[in-house]
């Protein structure tokens, strides 16, 4: 059995509508029928690294509705253990997404249940947060809940979506610290300069142990004290990114907890993410390990 991953974060219902072209405010765009597809950055990573056969649990909140079943549902089918996922009297998260024609989007989350989970639920999950090699994380749980379990985890990989301000202690705590573009220049703020490499450095001076910036279909930037290491990603034309960062994100922690390498992991993330934009959905999109993409 391989070494343990647990991820603490968001369940989302995901009801998308494809659209030829993103309205501008105050615009109506006509789009596709509704669709609804299980997803939420945590819900998201912890079935990315299930579905590539990781041992892998979920620690989170849902309602009692209908949608909180329907995510049970899809976490279970790839093998995440649910048995720390709270049901709470309240709706499940929501995220109304638009995937335009080159499979580009815009999300907005409701968070429902979400916003519920507190230090409480991460107490009664620190013993597996303790024996877990790996606990992955995003933002879109409340802050307390985030920094209470990477004070009892491990290791700590944390995606910074959505960008948000973060205390330098849970900063101190990531190994790696995982931002797309847009959350490194969020987080350097004015000192935001120069190439993807740049900011790799300058955010390892903000005090992770490692830093990776993800690059999309230019696969991601790794940096550790002394090294920075550009890793590929594979061509593939993309249908809808909806959820990308959260494959890449759950495969690299499912490879860290395997005893990889950063960039070993990362290099092989970059790899299930492309393989997560051919598809339509987050979680419905991604691969097992035979539907893994050589490298590029
Ligand atoms: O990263 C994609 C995810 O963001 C979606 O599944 C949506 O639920 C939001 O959490």
């Amino acid at each position: 059995m391989s070494s343990r991953v647990v991820v603490v974060g968001s369940a989302n219902a995901d009801l998308v509508v494809r659209v030829d072209r993103h309205p501008s405010p105050g615009e109506t765009v006509l789009g596709s029928d509704l669709a609804t597809f299980p997803g939420g950055k945590g819900g998201n990573q912890s079935v990315a690294a299930g579905r590539l056969g990781a041992d892998v649990a979920f620690v989170g909140l849902v309602g009692t509705d209908a949608h909180g079943d329907f995510l049970l549902e899809s976490m279970r089918g790839a093998g995440v253990d649910t048995g720390h996922v709270g049901r709470v009297p309240t709706a499940t998260g929501v995220a109304v997404i638009t995937v335009g024609a080159d499979g580009d989007n815009t999300i907005v989350v409701s968070p429902g249940a979400n916003a519920e989970l507190g230090e409480d639920e991460v107490a009664a999950a620190a013993p597996l947060l303790r024996d877990a090699a790996v606990t992955s994380m995003q933002l879109e749980i409340p802050m307390p809940a985030v920094l209470a379990a990477a004070r009892v985890a491990r290791r700590v990989v944390l995606n910074l979506s959505p960008a948000r301000d973060v205390p330098k202690e849970l900063l101190e705590l990531c190994d790696p610290l995982v931002v797309n573009e847009h959350e490194a220049a969020f987080l350097l703020g004015e000192a935001a300069a120069g190439s993807p490499v740049d900011s790799a450095k300058a955010l390892l001076d903000r005090g992770p142990a490692s830093v990776v910036v993800t690059l999309g279909a230019e696969g991601a930037v790794v940096a550790e004290p002394g090294t920075v290491t550009a890793v590929p990603s594979p061509r593939v034309s993309p249908v809808d990114t909806t959820g990308a960062g959260d494959a890449f994100t759950g495969a690299l922690a499912a490879r860290l907890a395997d005893g990889a390498s950063l960039t070993a992991a990362a290099a092989y993330a970059a790899r299930v993410g492309a393989a997560a934009v051919t598809k339509e959905g987050a979680q419905s999109s991604f691969p097992r390990p035979e539907d893994v993409p050589p490298a590029g």
